[in-house]
């Protein structure tokens, strides 16, 4: 049952619908997967599913550009399988999470094809950001603004003029000082309100908002022409008295620097939460894990709102990659592939690291194929690679496809029990030990460890949302208690610590020496009283 504030405690597990499983043999994850593996997920322990885009789409992105934000494509399945998916997940207790996507949509999007056919001065045009070009023919862009992907963020259309998109050119932005822009997402989200979602992820929902001048970036001038303009909470004040209508969750996507300008964000009349990346990028460093952990809890502590805690998406390298290399944070910009790594250090790091964010307060995100401890694939063939983010940076960023491949179910070789034999993205040789299958059986596995603890979580009391105190602890280890005499210990430290007086060893993510905890483990205790 999902009580009325789940989402300020709850664990949410992403999943990539195209990679998580294939019910219909073809080799792209579906609807119909998902429907057959939800007593899996629900055998996991978790609160909610967060989907990535279902929507007809052209997926020149993924997903992320939208071609009909009311149906579901082909390839996944119906809109009628996504209700039942949606029912059935509900029966289990477990609330489904929709991903919209407001700043832009597909180029196959019947607005911008009526757009297009429109011409310039055509009111079709104007829910998008059409202009002329500079220059003496029009030949250069309106703006130099900079690309949330690589590459350009205009294009020119035949008739000269040219429109915006801070991502590909296939995911043209909207005009959201245009009042039907605002009035369509409305309905959008009612409309899946009204088929069952409990929440909504709102991708890109700093960026929505443009300057309408469309001034020039200059480095360091506010406020920035795209990124957080105050207008924007008029639109979420709106959206929140949608959300409450139904008593549904809206979740922003906000990589913001500035924890202050990211709290606005979640005043009581705005968003319910939005994504940690602060403490997703932080490096396995205990006093910078310890300040990501102090700042993000300064920051939403005056605006009542519960953090949450992400250690990976589909966006970002795979946990147990990053933190098996000398560089363990996060950051687009150094995002590469070919560094060396040590996996079983990352697993290890990786086991930790389950156990502190299962532990603080507020809700946790769990991207699929994390639960198995999955790596980064890196050797995935140049001619099958889909990220944009490779194509447009000329292949010197690797791209996302590495932590989208289809997860491995069972057996010992492709397609591990994932369906189809030709999986969209080629699975690697070698993950017959990180199947599900594999896992399920032994309680020190991956697999193991987060059913435990996510077991464990549900029944104490202290953990979710509520406070946090920090004990005192030699340098690497970051040690605290929750309420109800919960403790969580970790040491980051070269050499083993002792652990606080308990009562109980509740669960540790690796082997404990007697009394002591090693290097890059964490463990949950009952403290003495
Ligand atoms: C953020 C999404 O998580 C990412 O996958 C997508 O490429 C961009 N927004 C654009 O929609």
């Amino acid at each position: 049952m999902l009580t009325s504030d789940w989402w300020r405690g709850a664990a949410i597990y992403q999943v990539y619908v195209r990679s998580f499983a294939d019910g219909d043999g073809d080799g792209t994850g579906d609807l119909a997967g998902v429907r057959a593996r939800l007593p899996y997920l629900a055998e996991l322990g978790v609160d909610a599913l967060w989907f990535n885009p279902w929507y007809p789409s052209p997926m020149a992105d993924g997903g992320y550009d939208v071609a009909d934000y009311r149906a579901v494509d082909p390839a996944f399945g119906t809109l009628a399988e996504a209700e039942k998916l949606i029912s059935e997940a509900r029966t289990l207790g477990i609330g489904t999470i929709v991903d919209i996507v407001p700043n832009h949509v597909s180029d196959q999007h019947p607005w911008f094809r009526a757009a297009l056919a429109a011409g310039p001065g055509s009111p079709e045009r104007e829910l998008f950001h059409f202009r002329p070009g500079r220059g003496e023919n029009g030949e250069l862009p309106p703006n130099e603004w900079p690309s949330q992907f690589a590459g350009a963020t205009w294009t020119r259309v035949e008739d000269g003029e040219w429109y915006l998109h801070l991502f590909t050119p296939e995911q043209p932005d909207l005009n959201w000082n245009h009042p039907a822009v605002r009035q369509e997402h409305e309905d959008v989200l009612r409309f899946w309100f009204e088929r069952g979602a409990a929440g909504v992820r709102i991708d890109s929902a700093a960026l929505l908002a443009k300057d309408p001048a469309l001034p020039d970036f200059v480095e360091g001038r506010d406020p920035h022409p795209y990124i957080d303009r105050d207008e924007l909470h008029g639109i979420y004040r709106s959206w929140r008295a949608v959300a409450d209508s139904y008593g549904g969750v809206l979740i922003g996507e906000i990589w913001l620097p500035d924890t202050e300008r990211f709290a606005r964000y979640l005043r009581p009349d705005e968003l319910h939460t939005a994504f940690n990346f602060a403490f997703l990028a932080c490096p396995w460093d205990a006093p910078r894990l310890r300040a990501a952990i102090d700042g993000t809890l300064a920051a939403h502590a005056p605006v009542g709102a519960p953090a949450t805690w992400v250690l990976a998406n589909h966006d970002v390298t795979r946990t147990v990659t990053r933190y098996g290399r000398a560089d363990t944070g996060f950051d687009f910009a150094t995002k590469a592939h070919g560094i060396p790594t040590d996996l079983a250090l990352g697993t290890r790091r990786a086991r930790a690291a389950a156990l502190l964010t299962l532990a603080l307060p507020g809700s946790v995100y769990l991207y699929q194929g994390e639960e198995l401890g999955l790596p980064e694939v890196e050797d995935i063939p140049a001619d099958r690679l889909e990220d944009p983010m490779y194509f447009r940076s000329g292949g010197t960023d690797p791209g996302r496809d590495g932590c989208r491949v289809p997860l491995p179910w069972s057996g010992t070789a492709p397609p591990y029990g994932f369906g189809g034999a030709d999986t969209w993205l080629p699975q690697p040789d070698g993950w017959a030990g990180l199947t599900a299958e594999a896992q399920a059986a032994d309680q020190d596995s991956m697999l193991g460890l987060y059913r435990t603890a996510l077991r464990v979580r549900r029944t104490e009391a202290g953990l979710g949302d509520g406070p946090l105190r920090w004990l005192d602890a030699p340098d690497g280890v970051l040690a605290f208690t929750r309420d109800g005499g919960f403790g969580c210990v970790l040491n980051t430290s070269p050499g083993p610590v002792a652990l606080p007086q308990h009562r109980q060893i509740l669960l540790a993510s690796g082997p404990l020496g007697e009394g002591l905890l090693p290097q890059d483990t964490a463990v949950w205790v009952r403290l003495d009283e």
